[in-house]
């Protein structure tokens, strides 16, 4: 046996990676027995008309590899669907990738665009998974505050993060985790700078049919200049609320997507095939039911807030996406990570500390986000957990 120091395998690259906090809540609270309002996914059943689908195609035996791009009808079926809700055509033979959801779609399309020493654009509180992503791709990440309570960006401070280095802006609206929903104003600004700087929008819209209060979504792919310049990717896991399944898109020019389609086949050769086969009917289906999707989410929006209101938890309303953003200061908690900690050890409810949204801790030290894809019973139980909590 060597008696050397031991030596360190672990690449550069990822010496600074942290656990995600969200998952390391999510086992917390099963440790503990809390109630999970930490990670994102919904606690009631998926669509049986979608569970069925999905047995049918392994009965049928759609069982072996699929194409790595995706199978042919579900590509045809996104191309459907965005023909259908926003007149956006795409090319379902040079233009769509079919992923391991929106998380492998967001990767190997930085993986596909940038180069060490790019710059991408990324709005701050963040979705915790763009900043591994940027350090995997070599790239470095610019931050532009989106400002509480209704997190909107100063145009000036966006405008100072592009540079001649500029590779893409990383745009989540419906936004994870401040509810924001990007309006037309603010994207066609982004999509000025994206034309001016020579950079693309690179768009995670899984939270797309989640909006409330009247706002809709707009692909940013959508606006004049931007058919070309911008990555959509979006997926299964919400719409459907089938967040295991791990079936996602990419959608981009030709020669985006042949950049794309080498990284995603190297990175895990495709999605799995019955599943893309029951993405066909849930794609193809009336749009009573993605319009339905908002309406549902709006009471457990309402019944959310006003539990979190009740224990004294200061609410951002989100106008979209599951989740609400609070504010903690009104418990005089050491911070976010110790009160989260009290909450879930002593108070039975797991939530995820505002710091993991954040570049420095200090930033979400006040915060803390909660998620309301649960059943309204698993929410009432949250709140009556909550109603123990003592303030200042
Ligand atoms: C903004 C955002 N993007 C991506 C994901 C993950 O998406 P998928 O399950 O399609 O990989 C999540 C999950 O919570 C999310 O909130």
């Amino acid at each position: 046996m060597s008696t050397a120091a031991a030596k360190s395998f672990r690449s550069a690259r990822t010496a600074d990676f942290t656990e995600s906090v969200i998952r390391e809540m999510s086992r917390l609270a099963v440790a503990h027995g809390a109630v999970n309002l930490a990670q994102g996914f919904p606690d009631f059943a998926a669509p049986l008309d979608l569970k069925q689908a999905a047995i049918d195609a392994i009965n049928a035996d759609h069982n072996q590899y699929p194409i790595t791009w995706g199978t042919k009808p579900f590509r045809d079926a996104i191309a459907r669907k965005y023909a259908r809700t926003y007149d956006l055509t795409a090319d379902p033979q040079t233009e769509i990738t079919v992923c391991c959801g929106a998380t492998e779609g967001m990767i190997a399309s930085l993986l596909a665009v940038c180069d060490p020493g790019d710059e991408v654009v990324v709005f701050e509180p963040f979705y915790e998974n763009y900043h591994p992503d940027t350090m995997l791709c070599g790239a470095t990440r610019k931050l532009v505050t989106l400002y509480a309570p209704d997190w909107t960006f100063d145009p000036a401070e966006l405008r100072a993060a592009f540079s001649p280095r500029t590779k893409a802006i990383i745009i989540n609206t419906p936004n994870n985790p401040t509810g924001k929903v990007f309006n037309l104003q603010e994207l066609t600004f982004i999509a000025e700078l994206c034309q001016e700087f020579d950079a693309l929008a690179i768009t995670d819209e899984i939270y797309e049919h989640i909006t409330f209060d009247g706002e809709k979504h707009i692909p940013i792919m959508t606006l004049p200049g931007m058919r070309d310049r911008s990555i959509l990717i979006n997926s299964m896991s919400k719409t459907f609320s089938v967040t295991g399944w791990r079936v996602g898109w990419v959608l981009a020019s030709p020669d985006l997507t042949n950049s794309i389609r080498k990284v995603h086949d190297f990175l895990t050769v495709g999605a799995a095939t019955p599943l893309q086969q029951a993405g066909v009917m849930a794609l193809d289906q009336h749009d009573d039911y993605f319009n339905g999707l908002s309406a549902e989410y709006s009471g457990r929006r309402t019944a959310a807030i006003s539990m979190l209101e009740g224990a004294g938890f200061r609410c951002f309303n989100p106008h979209g996406a599951y989740y609400v953003m609070t504010d903690i200061s009104a418990f005089g908690a050491k911070n976010d990570v110790a009160f989260a900690r009290h909450l879930v050890e002593n108070i039975g409810v797991a939530a995820v500390p505002g710091s993991s949204f954040y570049s420095r801790p200090e930033l979400g030290a006040n915060q803390l986000r909660f998620c309301f894809c649960k059943k309204f019973e698993t929410l009432q139980a949250a709140g009556e957990r909550l109603a123990r909590l003592g303030r200042g």
